[in-house]
């Protein structure tokens, strides 16, 4: 091999392993994210036939919409989601009305107050990145991924309601908690981990994003007149900056969304003699809830913990709203927040940029881990075989 070509060889070499090696976890890390994901996709725990992927469906951004719902009604109403309505022993596991019916908000029953109180109605929320999202659940109650999963199995999968472990539902054991925990872990936007905005932002404008509305948007985010960054900052803007004296990282706060007109008719009473009645407020209506992600925002409505607003545009109108104002949440702030519409559609315009995957479908593609040792080992055999030519010529 002349000395120039083995240069390129080496180049070669060094540039394909610095594509493949980064994107290879661990052959061992890997396996446990596959198993993970096995897991939550098939595993029932010897419980009533739901699995983690009931509610969390990978098409729905790991969460579970109205339309999904109703789609999966129309086509099997006996999906284990409804299991509420095809075995009576398990009649008071989810409100039906609520889920399906109704104002179809795609609602979920969680006993966060505990199994003898009364229960609250919550969405199922998407799972993009959780690794920067702790603590877990709507309010923020359980500390890390793996109690949560335990918790989830005894709330959504037993047989009966008595809830005993190990006659109606199988407890997670501590290596498949570890996998579903690493699989979890890996569901990120965008998809390679990296949300850097900037990167999304260029990303977008290139798509045919409008540049003006989105810098001004992200200007009004991060600036003292729309306040959004001082609860949505960090990496993907679900933690408080400081600035509100609450303290940092991912807090929650009591916004009011309890009090949106949407949520004063729960859509589910008023038939003959039955009066309007509200969605069951949540501890009397002062619950704190925890504050989202808006990376990869724009992908996962309807918004807020109890699906009340159907538009990004309502979402962020909620913040000039009189609910907001009288929120204890607002009155943290130093000033109002006073957007006018052109302002909320600029916040919007931003909030959708970073809505926009810029690893998918653009540069060298994602390989999985098989992919990715098969390549290396390829190269090495061809760069060794090369090498034994190389010296065979020489001899002679
Ligand atoms: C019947 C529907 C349903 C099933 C089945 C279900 N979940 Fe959930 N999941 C929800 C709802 C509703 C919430 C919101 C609960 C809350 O606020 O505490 C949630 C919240 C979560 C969260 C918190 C997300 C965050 O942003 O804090 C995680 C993690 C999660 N689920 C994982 C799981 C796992 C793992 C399983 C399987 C063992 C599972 N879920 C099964 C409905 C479901
Ligand atoms: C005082 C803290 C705080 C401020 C300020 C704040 N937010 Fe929020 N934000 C929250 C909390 C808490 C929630 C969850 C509320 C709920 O579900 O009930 C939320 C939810 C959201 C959601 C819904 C996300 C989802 O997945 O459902 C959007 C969108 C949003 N905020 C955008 C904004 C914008 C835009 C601003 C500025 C105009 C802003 N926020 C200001 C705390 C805050």
């Amino acid at each position: 091999m002349s000395a120039k070509r083995s240069r390129l060889w080496r180049g070669g070499l060094v540039f394909v392993l610095a594509w493949v090696l980064p994107q290879a976890p661990s052959a061992s890390f890997a396996q446990l994210i596959a198993q993970g994901e096995q897991l939550f996709n098939n595993e029932t725990f010897g419980g009533n036939g739901r699995t983690c992927a009931t509610c969390h469906v990978a098409a729905q951004s790991f969460g579970l919409t109205p339309a999904g719902i109703a789609t999966l009604f129309a086509s099997s109403p006996t999906d284990p989601l409804f299991i509420a309505e095809t075995d009576p022993v398990l009649a008071t596991l989810e409100n039906s009305c609520l889920m399906r019916m109704g104002n179809t908000r795609g609602l979920i029953l969680e006993n966060i107050d505990g199994f003898s109180l009364p229960p609250n109605f919550r969405n199922s929320p998407h799972l993009f990145n959780l690794a920067s999202t702790a603590p877990y659940g709507l309010s923020g109650e359980f500390a890390d991924l793996k109690l949560f999963s335990t918790g989830a199995v005894m709330q959504h999968f037993t047989k009966t309601m008595a809830r005993n472990a190990g006659a109606d539902f199988t407890l997670p054991t501590a290596g498949e908690l570890n996998a579903l925990e690493a699989f979890m872990n890996s569901i990120t936007f965008p998809a390679d981990g990296n949300p850097d905005l900037n990167r999304m932002i260029a990303f977008a404008i290139a798509q045919g994003g409008d540049a003006t509305a989105i810098a001004a948007g992200q200007a009004l985010f991060f600036g003292p007149q729309a306040q959004c960054s001082t609860c949505h900052s960090g990496p993907v803007l679900a933690d408080a900056d400081g600035s509100l004296g609450t303290g940092t990282g991912n807090l929650a706060f009591d916004t009011g969304v309890v009090n949106l007109p949407a949520n004063l008719d729960d859509g589910c009473s008023g038939g003959p003699g039955d009066p309007t009645l509200p969605l069951p407020a949540e501890d009397a209506g002062t619950r704190r809830f925890s504050t989202p992600a808006l990376v990869g925002v724009n992908l996962t409505a309807p918004f807020f913990h109890d699906n009340s607003v159907s538009s990004l545009l309502l979402a962020v109108n909620f913040y000039d709203s009189a609910e907001f104002a009288a929120s204890p949440a607002a009155a943290l702030l130093p000033a109002p927040i006073v957007i006018n519409f052109a302002q909320q559609n600029q916040i919007v315009a931003f909030l959708e940029a970073i809505s926009v995957d810029p690893s998918v479908g653009l540069g060298l593609p994602a390989l999985s881990t098989e992919a990715a040792l098969l390549l290396v080992a390829l190269l090495l055999l061809s760069a060794t075989l090369l090498g034994v030519v190389q010296r065979r010529r020489t001899r002679h």
